[in-house]
């Protein structure tokens, strides 16, 4: 359709009919159960009403969809289609690693790549819109949902939120195979106070516009076509009424054009955060923000029509998000194409394919990572236990991996099987150090003890104030160490634990996160040295809860301690029971090769607004196998009229090394990747000394010097 067409299809509508487009329900109200004594009772909706809406969130299946457009069309009066979004995370019925294993995975092409097979499979599966990526960053891992988060850096979250976005798009969401991205949760989620969901977000202007809200641009600026607001409040306003922050900031700032929805029944907590009467004025204050579509609360439903026929609120705005949902309709090809990809064929073909398991099997590869090796592995171990309830568990996913198919999941267990034919293993899924258990330690030459969370244990509403292991797994730890000292520590999860006693006890420690369907295989490549691991930490692993918020992207105190110093000292900025730093920086990640780093090389030691820098390294690998080095580029603004990071992540590369073969990697510097909010709130560069480092991990050391003039 045009957009003629699409203005004279909305001129024509009822205001009733525009209301309902800007209303979404979850599928419990489309089917099973008893509808008029079930949810739709409480929405005070008659059967047929809920197939007028706009939109439904949460159903999936070719078949079921296929029928619901049908009914949806049927009882619209314009016969216009519905929109079927969905929370496809990390993946639909494959799961990939979950996003803060993408992000450690440092390649913004496989965070794409991964994207595309999701697309792939829910548009067969009738999926129009995905709720995702989540763009929020995230410093506090007592927040449950750093598992959706691609971690704790700006740029890095900026890159492969992009990616993601692209991923699922294409050029052209249109095109078969792709969905629309909605990217999430605007804005400052991350930051909720103590790492508590749905918490207050308060954080300075300054932090906000320069740590939190890159990530959401750059969704914006690929293209994403749909934005969700956070639960949380910002400046103490619930962000879904939050008209600055989405009108001036995300809508003339940032120039998004697209639909914007609430978060789940967001609009309708206005009024329990106590910043709304009732519904009436939770949905007034939510559209005069902008907010287009409600999701899954009555607010818009019951008041939206009534706001406008008093004259409280004006058509135009009603019209103007109508339009913008017509319009998602319209770029999608639903007036054409309702079902769109809709297929039981090609759901079949595509969903778990031999393509997609080995997708999520070397996503998985590039994620992992290990944290420690004493040189016992790769594994060369005749006779390994292997113990932990999580050895043999399928809830190793990802709690948002709503949809996947978890009779495709490949446990711990018959991955070792199936890749390490020569170690006889003896499996003890169980975290009590019972009698068997220590017996099967004690006649083993190596333990794998599979620790963490699972996939439960982590994501939304799973915030906790102790990040370290649980208890009987600490017990299970010490138990087996006491029996034989070569255990490897395998770590699932969907956030960075704190685990300082296998840090300074246990002979290896890996990483795995939630890997996916298929990442159990990728882990016993690793074990098996099949695969070097090559995975750097998104987020920085604390020595322990109270060390949080962290991250490396920190500032000095008037009064900083220099981090060699391990003891206390009284008057300077640092804790009497634990260090300044954390037990594993971001950017940090071992291999089983190792990496040389030549001193950086600049061409010039003076930038100015037009002309670029070009700083340079030889990376050599030092070691006897092949391996990825993710070679990371920090710099530093000495003095500016507020105080600066100690170093930010500005540009990284993944490359890839045989034995005694050497790279140059270079990276161009340009004034504009040194602009700030300066003392005035103004996006620019200042003039003076940058420090740029460039190596492994946040902690790199080589540097070189440069000005700004
Ligand atoms: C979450 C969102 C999600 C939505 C719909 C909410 O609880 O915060 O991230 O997209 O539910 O399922």
């Amino acid at each position: 359709m045009t957009e003629k067409q699409l203005s004279e299809l909305l001129q024509d509508m009822t205001l009733t009919e525009k209301v309902e487009q800007l209303v979404q329900l979850n599928g419990d109200f489309y089917g099973g159960g008893d509808f008029l004594t079930g949810p739709a009772a409480a929405f005070h909706l008659t059967d047929n009403k809920a197939y007028r809406l706009g939109s439904i969130l949460g159903s999936d299946g070719a078949a079921r969809l296929t029928k619901l457009q049908d009914k949806f069309m049927k009882e619209q009066p314009h016969h216009i289609p519905a929109l079927f979004m969905a929370d496809v995370i990390h993946g639909y019925k494959t799961a990939f690693p979950v996003p803060i294993a993408m992000g450690a995975g440092f390649d913004p092409e496989l965070a794409r790549e991964t994207a595309e097979a999701a697309a792939k499979e829910a548009s067969a599966a009738g999926i129009h819109v995905t709720f995702s990526p989540m763009a929020d960053l995230a410093r506090d891992s007592r927040w449950g949902r750093c598992m959706e988060s691609f971690g704790e850096d700006s740029f890095l979250n900026s890159c492969m939120t992009a990616a993601t976005v692209k991923g699922f798009q294409g050029e052209n969401c249109k095109d078969k195979g792709r969905v629309a991205s909605c990217f999430k949760h605007f804005a400052a989620y991350g930051a909720v106070q103590s790492g508590r969901d749905y918490n207050v977000a308060e954080l300075s202007e300054k932090t906000l516009f320069e740590d939190y809200l890159p990530s959401y641009e750059a969704a914006v600026d690929a293209g994403a076509e749909m934005a969700m607001t956070a639960f949380n409040t910002l400046d103490r306003i619930p962000c879904s009424m939050h008209k600055k922050l989405l009108r001036n900031v995300l809508r003339d700032k940032m120039g998004f054009e697209g639909v914007l929805i609430s978060d789940y029944n967001a609009i309708g907590e206005t009024i329990i955060h106590g910043a709304a009467e009732d519904s009436r004025d939770a949905a007034e204050k939510a559209i005069n923000s902008g907010v287009d579509i409600d999701m899954m609360s009555d607010c818009y439903l019951d008041n939206l029509e009534e706001l406008v026929t008093s004259g409280e609120v004006p058509e135009s705005l009603i019209d103007e998000a109508v339009m913008r949902v017509l319009r998602l309709k319209n770029k999608l090809g639903l007036f054409e194409a309702p079902y769109k990809d809709a297929s039981e064929e090609d759901e079949k073909r595509l969903c778990c394919c031999r393509e997609h398991m080995e997708l999520s099997r070397r996503a998985a590869e590039e994620c992992i990572v290990m944290l420690k090796n004493n040189g016992i592995l790769p594994l060369r171990a005749k006779k390994a236990a292997v113990i932990g309830s999580l050895c043999e568990s399928r809830d190793i996913v990802g709690s948002w991996a709503i949809f996947a198919d978890s009779s495709k999941t490949v446990t711990l267990r018959a991955a070792l099987e199936e890749l390490c034919p020569d170690v006889e293993f003896e499996f003890i899924p169980q975290d009590n150090p019972d009698e068997k258990a220590l017996a099967a330690a004690k006649k083993s030459d190596a333990v794998i003890l599979a620790l963490g969370e699972d996939q439960l244990g982590t994501g939304e509403s799973r915030s906790c104030t102790d990040i370290s292991l649980p208890e009987e797994q600490k017990r299970l730890f010490e138990k087996i160490y006491g029996v034989n000292k070569n255990v490897i520590a395998l770590l699932f999860g969907g956030r960075p634990l704190a685990i300082p006693e296998l840090a300074e006890k246990a002979a290896a420690i890996l990483e795995l996160w939630l890997p996916g369907t298929a990442g159990c295989l990728a882990a016993a490549d690793i074990l098996s040295g099949k695969v070097s691991p090559s995975g750097r930490l998104s987020m920085s692993f604390p020595y322990c809860s109270g060390q949080l918020p962290i991250s490396y992207s920190a500032f000095n105190t008037g009064r900083p301690k220099d981090n060699r110093v391990k003891e206390f000292i009284p008057f300077l900025s640092n804790y009497m029971d634990a260090p300044n730093i954390p037990l594993y920086p971001f950017g940090y990640g071992l291999s089983y090769t190792s990496f040389e780093y030549s001193p950086v090389a600049l061409d010039s030691d003076t930038l100015t607004s037009d002309s670029r820098i070009t700083a340079s390294v030889r990376v050599k690998n030092t070691g006897d196998r092949t391996g990825k080095e993710v070679v990371q580029l920090y710099i530093r603004d000495v003095k500016g009229s507020v105080v600066r990071p100690l170093r930010e992540l500005k540009g990284f590369k993944k490359i890839t090394l045989s034995p005694g073969e050497e790279q140059t990697v270079s990276f161009e510097i340009t004034e504009d990747m040194l602009r700030f909010y300066d003392i005035n709130m103004n996006f620019t560069a200042e003039k003076g000394s940058f420090i740029l480092y460039i190596g492994g991990d946040s902690t790199a050391e080589s540097s070189a010097e440069f000005r700004l003039v």
